[in-house]
């Protein structure tokens, strides 16, 4: 929390699909630099990165990354990571760099709740680098017992990296992108829509699919506003949420 803003609001990067590792390291080194340069340049409070931090789970992409981000001031109580399903393609991942599954934390005026939406194995695991998302009961029975809890008055945010959208089928090329796309859709999405909608949740944080996108998910008159950050290192640029007593204030792109 930086000491000019009020703890009433906060400034959240979002972030994902990274993939670190799947080139030069010295070219990974100035993209995470330039990415918390232009963090900090916005005057981020916290740095949201929805998974798919790496491409195969390297330790030293991991390693860059926490250097680059302590370097710039965003340590680990100003980062949150939640783990995608190519940081799975590790045998085993041994860092401390995502966070436990539904963990919460307080960031000013809102409470951010992350997921583990990643699920080893399934039919399709070799073609595609367990791209399937799962929450899972355990995660889900623990989110409901957060959000069933307030202190006062705040926000819930939460952060996974399967995104919560179905993709569209209402053409044939929807359809066939629907066909190739849905091996890697949540499976339980409508058990975690209905604890979002149920905890008051208003806006979730995902990745997975490379193309940025904005929607809103109506269920029984409640609304969550549902952002995909898309590819930051391909997009060279990323979303800057404001959040003011609890509630969404609006968003910007800031360029890298
Ligand atoms: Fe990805
Ligand atoms: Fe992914």
């Amino acid at each position: 929390m930086t000491a000019s803003r009020p703890a009433a609001r906060s400034r959240i990067a979002h972030v994902a699909d990274l993939h670190l590792g799947s080139d030069d390291p010295d070219d990974e080194r100035a993209f995470l630099r330039a990415m918390f340069a232009a963090c900090a340049r916005a005057k981020v409070d916290h740095v949201v990165v929805a998974g798919d931090l790496t491409e195969y789970g390297g330790a030293s992409s991991i390693h860059r990354f926490e250097a680059a981000a302590d370097d710039a001031g965003f340590g680990p109580d100003r980062r949150t990571v939640v783990k995608g399903n190519h940081d799975l393609r590790a045998r085993r991942l041994e860092t401390e760099v995502f966070s436990a599954p539904a963990s919460t934390r307080m960031l000013g005026p809102v409470r951010l709740t992350a997921l583990d939406s990643t699920r080893r194995g399934g039919p399709t695991s070799a073609l595609y680098a367990h791209a399937m998302g799962r929450v899972g009961p355990s995660q889900l029975e623990r989110l409901r017992d957060v959000l069933s809890t307030k202190h006062g008055r705040h926000g819930e945010v939460i952060a996974l990296h399967h995104h919560v959208n179905k993709t569209g089928a209402g053409t044939v090329v929807e359809l066939v992108g629907r066909l190739l796309r849905m091996w890697g859709e949540l499976e339980d999405r409508d058990a975690l829509l209905d604890a979002c909608v149920q905890g008051d949740v208003t806006v979730a944080l995902t990745g997975h699919d490379h193309t940025p996108h904005v929607f809103r998910v109506k269920r029984r008159g409640h609304e969550i506003r549902c952002f995909i950050a898309g590819a930051t290192r391909d997009l060279e640029r990323f979303r800057v949420l404001d959040f003011a007593d609890g509630a969404l204030q609006g968003w910007k792109w800031q360029r890298l």
